[in-house]
């Protein structure tokens, strides 16, 4: 395949094409727009934070990142150049094995009954990778490098607590071999504590392993951390597009500001979620 001619405003030593490149893309639930014109592209290995307060369409944006989203009205979402709205049902099965999702509840996204190696070993069999004593290796490949000995492959999701369980489903992304990885507010359902480990964890797969990520989270200040770059969303619309120290420290846009100033405001919305919670699952 020849490559596009104007390789110029890219720094020397990137790859060439982005990894994911969205285009305009629009999601409206009947005449309600969730997601109005987001464009940003994405380069390998690189880890983009999506900031924006509740309801500002950055689940609405993963999913359909994803072809998750049935209510896509426009635009493109090109996955090293193929359009992911647009694939077949064989390609659309290819492409999950590279682009997963984790979840912001590390619980509701496991199958109470069955135990990890069986949830791993599922997956890897639906996607036709490994089967028997290969699938059971490669699980427990993938358990050790989100840190988790080989004793989990027969624990169940409630013999875990929830930051075992979210590295479960970081595992269960990385053993059919994802690329990309969303995450949608992979630690706000956590105990504070274990919210850094998370990321940690996270950054951590992206430099050892090459790992692009998308990270979404409504604190800018924590994603920072993780990000190279970031994309703040208002009412289902791009506000901001900058590299993340420039997005947390002077943003230049009164909205991002706002949000900085708010920091406060949503580590007491934490705090009170999570005593909402922990009766439930710790
Ligand atoms: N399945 C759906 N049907 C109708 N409206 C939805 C649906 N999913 C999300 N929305 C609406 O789309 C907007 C964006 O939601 P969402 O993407 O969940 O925001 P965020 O993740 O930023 O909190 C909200 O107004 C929400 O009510
Ligand atoms: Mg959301």
């Amino acid at each position: 395949m020849s490559r596009p001619p104007s390789d110029a405003a890219l720094p020397p030593g990137g790859s060439s094409a982005p990894l994911l490149d969205v285009r305009g893309l629009c999601v409206s639930y009947g005449r309600r727009t969730a997601v109005e014109d987001v464009s940003f592209s994405l380069r390998q290995g690189r880890c983009l934070g999506i900031a924006g307060e509740s309801g500002s369409g950055k689940s609405t944006l993963a999913r359909a990142i994803l072809g998750l989203e049935p209510a896509v009205s426009s635009g493109e979402v090109l996955f090293r150049g193929r359009d992911v709205l647009s694939m077949s049902a064989r390609e659309r099965k290819a492409f999950r094995s590279h682009a997963q999702m984790v979840f912001q509840d590390p619980y509701g996204s496991l199958n109470p009954r069955l135990s990890v190696g069986d949830a791993l070993s599922e997956v890897l069999r639906v996607h036709g990778i490994a089967r028997g004593a290969a699938a059971l290796d490669r699980a427990r490949d993938a358990l050790a490098s989100v840190a988790l000995g080989s004793e989990f492959l027969s624990r169940k999701p409630h013999e875990m607590s929830g930051g075992q369980r979210q590295r479960v489903n970081i595992a269960r992304a990385l053993c059919v071999g994802a690329e990309l990885l969303v995450a949608d507010e992979p630690a706000s359902a956590l105990d504070v504590s274990v919210q850094a480990q998370i990321l940690n964890l996270l950054k951590d797969l992206q430099r050892r392993r090459g790992l692009t990520l998308i990270v979404i989270g409504h604190d800018l200040a924590a994603l920072r951390y993780l990000a190279n770059d970031m994309l703040v969303m208002r009412a289902g619309r791009r506000v901001l597009l900058a590299d993340a120290a420039t997005a947390t420290t002077a943003p230049g846009e009164p909205y991002t500001a706002s949000l900085l100033r708010a920091v406060p405001d949503v580590e007491r919305a934490l705090a009170e979620r999570r005593g909402l919670n922990d009766g439930s699952w710790i």
